[in-house]
């Protein structure tokens, strides 16, 4: 029996995964394949390149459900490029990393949901009043940028801020059906994913970066500027990256000084190692949930397998968690019935 939320009903999906933007990564092909498994495939922006958002976009025009999503200050040097997007007619824009509101009307006009992703109480706040009508709750074990809340801390967090509003959505360390069960119990309404999709055969990562996520363990990743700034490239506090343990990330955390005041040979190096394949050299950007990740299969069978496990997970516990702990924070029966409401549509 599918899991029906609100977040299912409001994107008119069957499972309530969704995949994350994850730049180059997330192309045209990884998007489809999870929509049409039944999640909702999200296309990445990435850093703004025009060709490849027109040619990605354009593959999947006409097609639905799906989602575009952009790094927001990023967006903002190349505010055409969202033209570009809702001219592909996406049934949500998701937006990351910034303030959304110079581009919320626009989005909204276009009839597009808008789905923002937050890492704090104060940004959630900032996307309710631009008008966000679904918040991603990304905690700091997500693969690529994000910042310092714990998932199982910062997903709770925005539910009762949000207290039915808007779905909220949780992102960070999850990659099996045991994580959107437990997102679902601390009261979200779906999950969004990364890592574990970048591991299939759609992603557009290569060979040896998938390869590398299959075999890493949960300690194999870190959290810090040294991929960004071997590129000369300079996020907004708070975000910081998340990427598999390399010799380059080992060599440089700690000396990230000198790591500035020699950039110039290092981007040059890093980039040949980036072109090459090497990622002793180049960071693969991946969270947490390498952990838990042992194979590179098609994104249908990964969206399939964790809304099975979720499905029984959830079915099998229902009795037993449903009403057991009514919570102080949110009124008389109000966890009981936010629960209910997320467990097959009762
Ligand atoms: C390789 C990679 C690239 C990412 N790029 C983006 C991006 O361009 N925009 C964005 O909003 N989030 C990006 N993210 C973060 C995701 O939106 C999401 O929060 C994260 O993948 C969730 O955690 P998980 O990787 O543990 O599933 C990226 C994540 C990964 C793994």
């Amino acid at each position: 029996m599918p899991i029906t939320t609100p977040l299912t009903e409001l994107l008119g999906i069957r499972h309530p995964i969704l995949s994350a933007p994850m730049d180059t990564i997330a192309g045209s092909r990884l998007t489809r394949a999870v929509s049409e498994a039944g999640g909702f495939g999200i296309l990445g922006g990435g850093y703004g390149d025009r060709g490849r958002l027109q040619a990605e976009a354009a593959e999947l025009r006409g097609f639905a459900p799906f989602g575009i999503g952009f790094i927001t200050w990023s967006l903002a040097k190349q505010p055409e490029l969202l033209d570009i997007a809702l001219d592909a007619r996406p049934q949500a824009v998701m937006l990351s990393f910034g303030d959304p509101a110079p581009f919320a009307p626009r989005i909204k006009a276009s009839g597009a949901r808008l789905i923002c992703q937050v890492q704090t109480e104060a940004m959630a706040k900032q996307a309710l009043d631009a008008g966000a009508e679904i918040l991603i709750a990304q905690g700091t074990e997500a693969g690529g940028h994000g910042a310092s809340r714990t998932t199982v801390g910062i997903v709770p967090d925005i539910v009762d801020l949000a207290a039915g509003r808007v779905p909220v959505v949780a992102a960070g360390g999850i990659a099996d059906g045991r994580g959107l069960a437990a997102m679902m119990m601390l009261g979200a309404s779906g999950v969004l994913i990364g890592t574990r999709f970048y591991a299939s055969v759609e992603a557009n990562g290569a060979e040896g970066a998938k390869q590398r996520i299959r075999t890493a363990d949960g300690n194999g990743t870190v959290r810090g500027v040294v991929p960004d700034w071997s590129r000369k490239l300079f996020w907004p506090a708070p975000f910081t990256a998340r990427t598999l343990v390399n010799s380059h990330i080992k060599a440089w955390t700690g000396r990230e000084i000198e790591l500035l005041q020699r950039a110039d040979e290092i981007v040059k190096d890093y980039a040949a190692a980036k072109m090459a394949g090497d990622f002793e050299i180049a960071a693969v950007f991946a969270g947490e949930a390498v952990g838990l990740i042992h194979d590179i299969p098609p994104a249908a069978e990964i969206v399939e397998r964790i809304a099975a496990e979720a499905e029984q997970l959830l079915e099998g516990r229902r009795n037993s968690v449903v009403g057991a702990f009514p919570s102080p924070h949110v009124g008389e029966g109000g966890a009981q019935r936010r629960m209910r409401g997320s467990i097959h549509g009762e």
